[in-house]
């Protein structure tokens, strides 16, 4: 299985870049104070697939959301980590196809899609440089 590094040192917070990993959108956001505050206040009775954010991200690097650009309904690429793109209700990704809609921890909050944006197995390998796989 192979691996892909990112370099995250040009992602201002507010901001996301989609990569590949193994022919795969991948999404690398830097979440803004604002957002991780928006995650942590959602009870975990609320979320479908309940997850917190710190479960999701690594210790002392809550801001950085890894996750797959993969809606786990049908497969569709969301939206919201292009510049401009509509990162639908819960202000992280929506998805055009079917109206999921992903909060700023990617989870799923409305829609069909059962479970969250699933986090693939990575590593910081720098403070700029993120290896995942
Ligand atoms: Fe995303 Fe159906 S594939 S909502």
């Amino acid at each position: 299985a192979s691996t892909t590094e990112v370099d995250i040192s040009k992602i201002e917070p507010g901001q996301a870049i989609k990569a590949l990993f193994r022919r795969q959108p991948l999404f690398v956001r830097n979440l803004t104070p604002k957002e991780i505050a928006e995650a942590d206040a959602v009870p975990l009775s609320e979320l479908r697939d309940p997850q917190t954010l710190e479960e999701r991200t690594k210790p002392g690097k809550t801001n950085w959301l890894i996750t797959m650009g993969v809606c786990t309904h049908l497969g569709c690429t969301p939206l919201g980590a292009g510049p401009g793109e509509d990162r639908g209700p819960y202000g992280g990704y929506f998805c055009p196809c079917h109206g999921s809609a992903y909060d700023t921890a990617a989870r799923i909050r409305k829609g069909p899609a059962p479970k969250n944006l699933e986090v693939p197995e990575y590593e910081f390998t720098s403070d700029t440089v993120v290896k995942v796989g």
